[in-house]
């Protein structure tokens, strides 16, 4: 559409009139923000950029691969993939506080950045897909809202002595802007579409206990159980996003004539256009029957299956 269409030209001008013959390095997510963010970046200033995906072990089943075959095969972008998890897992075992993993995970997050930065001999600009509601609900060093919700882990600021200045193509727009820009870039639909993905990735959707590399990997088999059934149905595109929760519970069970004992977990989809309210949403209960039927049969470790009816406000989107 038009208005975009300026949007875009006017952005890659901005962006070369900041970044001049300067080196940036982008992280990439796997998500929708970060993706658009690079490919813009990348018309601007071609090479002067590197794309870094850092894989912290938080991510989805499958999705750390999704992300480096898209930007390598099919954009073309080259794409560093730093494999950080054991470090990432380290540095928040045994931790429950939601705000402690989210800005030790931004922490470790600039601190990749900034290695990496250095392999390629300094980079002057870190970029990132930060948008105007990420902007709006979290804090920043230079003074935001008076109270912070949640630390989102790309806004903030850069530790002074980096030396990098922030790239942030996307501040002023909200997601549905993004998702026009991407398709203005040549994103596929199927891409652009995709929902949203915290930073933090599943670290944030295990709360109120440790967590493990067990617990990481049954959130990932109930999740995309969950989005399968999802996507089977035809609903992924009439909800904004859908999700599984690892509870920190144990519930007695039955299974032929034995016993269990095994987690809980809940389920979350919501609809929203930016994300700053949303309504939980309304599955038929037949589909939301055999989600839970699946799971507990398919997943080991998880005997109960609840539904999330909250919505935004009071609740937030994700349990942390
Ligand atoms: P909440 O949970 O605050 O989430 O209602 C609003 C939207 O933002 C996403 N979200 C994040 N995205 N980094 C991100 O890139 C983050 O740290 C982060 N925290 C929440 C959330 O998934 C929802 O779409």
């Amino acid at each position: 559409d038009w208005t975009m269409n300026a949007y875009k030209d006017d952005a890659i001008a901005k962006i070369r009139k900041q970044v001049g013959d300067g080196k940036v390095i982008c992280g990439l997510s796997g998500g929708v923000d970060s993706s658009v963010t690079a490919v813009l970046i990348h018309e601007a200033i071609g090479d002067q950029l590197t794309c870094v995906f850092v894989d912290h072990g938080f991510m989805r089943s499958g999705e750390a691969d999704q992300v480096v075959t898209l930007f390598r095969e099919h954009y073309h972008i080259p794409l560093v993939h730093v494999d950080a998890s054991e470090t990432f897992i380290g540095a928040i075992e045994g931790e429950i506080d939601p705000e402690t993993k989210r800005k030790t995970i931004g922490r470790l997050f600039i601190e990749v950045f900034e290695q990496e930065a250095k392999k390629i001999g300094g980079a002057d600009f870190l970029a990132q897909g930060t948008l105007y509601p990420d902007v709006i609900e979290s804090v920043s060093f230079t003074g935001g809202p008076s109270v912070t919700i949640k630390s989102h882990h790309n806004v903030g600021g850069l530790p002074e002595r980096m030396n990098m200045q922030l790239v942030e193509p996307l501040r002023e727009l909200f997601k549905d802007e993004v998702r026009d820009l991407g398709r203005e870039l040549g994103l596929p639909d199927s891409f652009v579409g995709r929902h949203p993905f915290p930073g933090p990735g599943l670290a944030i959707r295990i709360p109120g206990q440790p967590i493990t590399h067990e617990k990481l990997d049954i959130l990932r088999k109930a999740d995309a159980i969950y989005l399968e059934e999802i996507r089977n149905a035809g609903l992924y595109d009439a909800i904004w996003q859908a999700f599984a929760v690892l509870l920190p519970v144990r519930t007695v069970g039955v299974m032929g004539d034995g016993r269990t004992y095994d987690y809980a977990c809940a389920l979350r989809a919501v609809t929203s256009t930016d994300g700053m309210t949303a309504d939980f949403y309304a599955f038929p209960p037949e589909l939301l029957g055999r989600i839970a039927n699946r799971i507990i049969n398919e997943v080991n470790g998880i005997n109960r299956v609840t539904y999330d009816f909250t919505s935004k406000p009071p609740g937030t989107i994700e349990w942390e």
